[in-house]
């Protein structure tokens, strides 16, 4: 449809067909025969069928044939014949399930996550589906808070680009191709540092903590052109972020230029009556509409109030039209007008879903997600070795992780399937505890034990452990998984732990009494193929961490890019007062960026073509790598920088850029990395972007607590 055409039809809409734009509610209210879990405040949304039958947007909803069924009988009842906007959740596959987030970002490969993305929107356009609320880019640093498993982790510039490659991933060039969907960007803005680590909780960071290390991720993914953006549960600066006018009209409108629609989280507006800054559910319709929120996700606030607010001019009419042309406009660049099934076929479903590449590309991803935490020589394993698989996740299926809603278990390839497809054998399991660690057959998985050459100990949490709603003050392994590992310790078999878990967790007993350990996190629909292929060497690991792993759960939140304090602890010579614990040290069990390989890589000596960069000219660094074991692998190579001194307080180190390459044993390749002004800037007191002079070590290694730098000046004026 023409510009003209929407705005012709915006003219023909009555004031209720509007307001009907501007809500979303789940598929039950649609259709009679379709259940669903109803969360939150919605219980008493309080909305009655004449106003349904404008309500513009529906939420979370299966396959094309119910999308389908909405959709006509939908546009048969309404006046203006405006097709329904359908969203939901597809963060790591659609029935193709993907490596959770924190995983694939633990991969380091762009290519490789807007892959993913490419597929899980071609499945769930088929599926009718138009909109995703998908990537989630918020920058986590607490292991508590369950949801960092939707998240890529503790850096602002990783977030940042893994978000780009979501976003191209699911729209492509034009939401004119076939199977793309709009990517929704959330939660905007910094969901991911609730206190505590306990979610929906109050966030409190300053303006221009937000502005350097928060928001970046997010304008990340409206530079990649994501057509949605979701608002927070939290507040930000006080105020909640659905009714925050500061941030959704100041920064993201007026600052950022965002012409997009964007969408309160699930209750999120009436829940500024809870937050207690608006004091009914109508004076929280008034602050989020006065503060440009478009979409109300599933509470009544606007479908109630609104038409009052209106009418009685106690808010702008004006926003209401600018609102509903922005969601017009999103209905027609997907082509809805022209046809309001889309890419919607019951057919493509069937060859579509979980297709032959889609798998290859699933358990591909599960091999770079996957990261090898520990290894004394025990791995790979060799296939005549006698190996039993002992532990809750021995021959789980239930291993794609929290939002994998479409992908089914029976789909799923378990761990122990995946090693008998490998030694063409079958392999003996016992649980020892179920996946709570209430014990099982405690007695039965040491018996098997004592038979094996090597004991594959399958651990972790279940699924709903992390996610939404997952937080946890106790993060080491469930129930009696410990003693478990305690009991087969004592046989001095040797122990390969594989785990399978959502967060960073408190494995600091597993690491002494394991000889291998491999972070498999929710490896997805083909997380036992994927995995066995990795233990038996067919593929070498190459995942690096992109979250901390903490020594125990008081060092939380523990993280690489932290700031330099007035008394930072500097050698191994006692001193009280200085910052640290009295009982561990400050550094984490795993850093941000490690993980280990089957071969080794040396590095040389940092070289520098220049030791001044300016404002107009850059300098370029390089280190020659070198594979010096037998096997050929994938490194990461990583790029550091740390501001010397400056006017506000930086971080001790920041990872500004990074480079995959693949050496055959004995191969050595010089990597290149280019040093701008721009990468040497940050966030002033007065809040703007500044460069300052002065000295910068540059360090480039293979993880965040690499040791080796070059030093550089910045000269503004030269
Ligand atoms: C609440 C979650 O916070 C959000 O991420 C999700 O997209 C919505 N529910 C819709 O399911």
């Amino acid at each position: 449809m023409k510009e003209v055409s929407l705005k012709q039809l915006l003219n023909t809409m009555t004031i209720d067909e509007k307001i009907g734009q501007l809500i979303q509610l789940a598929p039950f209210f649609f259709q009679d025969s379709i259940k669903g879990e109803i969360t939150g405040p919605m219980r008493d949304i309080g909305i009655d069928v004449d106003k349904i039958k404008y309500v513009g947007n529906v939420l979370g909803i299966g396959g094309a044939k119910e999308k389908r069924m909405i959709q006509e009988d939908y546009l048969a009842h309404h006046p203006n014949k405006i097709p329904l906007l359908f969203m939901g959740d597809i963060i790591h596959g659609y029935k193709t399930i993907f490596p959770i987030p924190l995983a694939l970002g633990c991969s380091w490969n762009k290519d490789l996550v807007k892959e993913t993305a490419r597929v899980a929107a071609k499945e769930a356009s088929v599926a009718g589906l138009h909109v995703t609320f998908s990537p989630m880019v918020d920058l986590v640093k607490d292991p508590r808070w369950g949801r960092v498993m939707e998240s890529t982790g503790e850096d602002p510039y990783l977030n940042g680009e893994f978000a780009e490659s979501m976003v191209l991933g699911y729209q492509s060039e034009s939401l004119d191709e076939v199977g793309t969907i709009a990517a929704c960007v959330k939660h905007f803005a910094a969901y991911g540092a609730p206190e505590g680590g306990r979610d929906y909780n109050t966030v409190d960071v300053s303006k221009r903590v937000l502005m350097q290390y928060y928001l970046p991720a997010y304008q990340k993914a409206l530079d990649a052109g994501a057509k949605m953006v979701m608002t927070s549960f939290n507040s930000v600066d006080g105020i909640p972020a659905t009714g925050n006018r500061w941030l959704l009209k100041g920064i993201l409108r007026d600052s950022w230029k965002f012409n997009g629609v964007t969408v309160s989280d699930y209750g999120s507006v009436v829940e500024m009556v809870e937050h207690r800054t608006a004091e009914n559910k109508k004076d929280a319709a008034k602050q989020a509409f006065n503060a440009t929120l478009d979409i109300e996700m599933m509470s009544g606030a606007y479908v109630n109030h609104l038409k009052t607010l209106i009418e009685n001019n106690e808010v702008e009419k004006a926003f209401l039209d600018e609102s509903v042309y922005r969601i017009l406009s999103l209905k027609n660049e997907l082509g809805l007008f022209e046809n309001p099934y889309r890419f919607a076929s019951e057919e493509k479903e069937k060859t579509v879903h979980l297709s032959k590449e889609h798998r290859a590309l699933a358990k591909r991803s599960a091999h770079e997600a996957s990261v090898l935490l520990k290894n004394d020589s025990l791995l790979p394993l060799n296939e005549k070795q006698n190996i039993v698989i002992i532990g809750p996740y021995a021959d789980e299926h239930s291993i794609m992780g929290p939002w994998s809603w479409q992908g089914s278990e029976t789909d799923t390839i378990s761990l122990k399937q995946g090693i008998e497809a490998i030694i063409k054998r079958p392999v003996k399991t016992a649980s020892g505890t179920n996946l709570k660690g209430e014990l099982t057959d405690f007695d039965e998985a040491i018996a098997l034990a004592k038979e094996a050459d090597v004991v594959i100990l399958a651990l972790g949490e279940p699924a709903h452990y992390s996610g939404e709603g997952g937080s946890r003050t106790n993060i080491k392994l469930p129930g009696k998984q410990e003693s478990l590992l305690e009991a087969i310790h004592q046989l001095s078999k040797p122990i390969v732990s594989v785990l399978f878990n959502g967060r960073p967790l408190d494995i600091k007993n597993l690491n002494e009494k394991s000889n291998a350990i491999l972070e498999a996190w929710f490896p997805g629909t083909e997380g036992g193929n994927a995995l066995a292929e990795l233990l038996y060497g067919y593929v070498n690991p190459s995942g690096r961490l992109t979250m901390s792993f903490p020594r125990n759960v008081g060092q939380v939140p523990v993280y690489y890019n932290h700031f330099s304090t007035g008394r930072p602890k500097k050698n191994h010579n006692y001193n009280r007062y200085v910052s640290h614990y009295l009982d561990e040290e400050n550094s984490p069990l795993y850093p941000f960026g490690f993980g280990l390989s089957y071969t080794n890589f040396e590095y040389g000596t940092i070289q520098e073509s220049s030791h001044v960069v300016t404002e107009k000219k850059g300098i370029e660094v390089s280190v020659e790598v070198t594979n010096t074991g037998k096997v050929a692998g994938k490194e990461t190579v990583q790029l550091y920088i740390r501001d010397d001194f400056a006017s506000v307080i930086r971080p001790v180190k920041e990872l500004k850029g990074f480079k995959q390459i693949e050496l055959n044993p004995q191969e050595k390749r010089t990597v290149t990395f280019k040093i701008k002004d721009s990468m040497l800037g940050f966030i002033d007191q007065s809040l703007n972007k500044t460069v300052e002079p002065g000295t910068f070590k540059i360090y480039v290694g293979n993880h965040s607590e690499t040791s080796a730098f070059i030093e550089i000046t910045y000269k503004n004026k030269v």
